[in-house]
């Protein structure tokens, strides 16, 4: 595995790819990599002949009372998984190569209409830090595919949209969300759990999908079933979050003509923030 740090070397190997004719797929990542990732990555592999993975913590996309400053940094592990993974190239820049004229500089990049509900809601400016450096990174690797997780269905969404609205000739791939085996879904966050804490976690996952077998059952008081839902979160040792059931296809509530519905949720344990979500085809 080649690593850069640098845009122009990065661009350079890329080019000589497509030269060749060889496909690139790209999975962007913040790092402290899990199986999670590692599924990512493998789905990667199975579409294009070289991977090319992103490792960058990204300011933009903290607000100023986040965990910028504690969000777990493990690039020597991170680098031994992606070798033994058969990764191509790495890219692992500084903040100064993402953002050579500072942060206040940067031209940014905002999604409308979806960046602000939700997690955008609750993490102001969260998604244009999120859109602004997907933007670059997809300029910088210049890839053919680019592989995200569902965990992540907000972002997975403003992605897609971005790289509708911007042109981008990439093929947007969502991954089905990785999970431990109680239902817990991987997220570099869960290390921050106590193992106490740990050990009630799964009744976030636990909780959507009751939630969903209600509405498969043919239940349709959706602020009824929110509810609930959020009332039996704190009674699992959660301070609930945002808890809605949304049109998986434009995260709108839910009308008559929707097909399919998505179920998300952000509930904090102690002080971790966790999200997750489940979606339902409607009959
Ligand atoms: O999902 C993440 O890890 C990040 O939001 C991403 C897409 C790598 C952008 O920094």
């Amino acid at each position: 595995m080649q690593t850069f740090t640098s845009v122009s070397i990065l661009r350079a190997a890329v080019r000589e790819h497509r030269q060749k004719g060889r496909t690139v797929a790209f999975v962007p990542t913040m790092g402290n990599l899990h199986e999670g990732h590692l599924e990512l990555v493998r789905r990667a592999k199975d579409m294009a002949d070289r991977v090319v993975v992103s490792i960058f913590v990204n300011p933009m996309q903290f607000g100023a009372n986040e965990d910028l400053s504690r969000y777990p940094r493990t690039p020597k592990e991170d680098t031994a998984m992606l070798v033994a993974e058969g990764v191509h190239h790495l890219f692992l820049p500084s903040v100064e190569e993402m953002y050579p004229g500072g942060l206040e500089q940067q031209v940014r990049v905002s999604v409308p209409g979806i960046s602000n509900i939700l997690c955008g809601a609750e993490r102001p400016g969260h998604f244009d830090g999120v859109a602004t450096v997907v933007s670059k990174l997809f300029n910088m690797v210049d890839p053919d595919i680019a592989v995200f997780g569902q965990k992540d269905f907000q972002q997975l969404a403003i992605i897609r949209q971005l790289t509708r609205d911007l042109n981008f000739p990439i093929r947007i791939e969502g991954v089905e969300t990785a999970r431990a085996g109680d239902g817990l879904a991987l997220s570099s966050r869960n290390g921050y759990l106590s193992q106490e804490q740990r050990a009630k976690a799964p009744a976030l996952y636990a909780t959507l999908c009751s939630t969903r077998d209600a509405i498969a059952n043919g239940q349709r008081d959706y602020p009824a079933l929110e509810q609930a839902a959020r009332e039996a979160l704190a009674h699992a040792g959660f301070q609930p979050g945002y808890y809605e059931i949304r049109d998986a296809g434009t995260l709108a509530k839910p009308d008559a003509e929707c097909g399919e519905i998505v179920i998300l949720a952000s509930a904090t344990m102690g002080n971790t923030r966790l999200i997750d979500n489940v979606t339902l085809v409607l009959p």
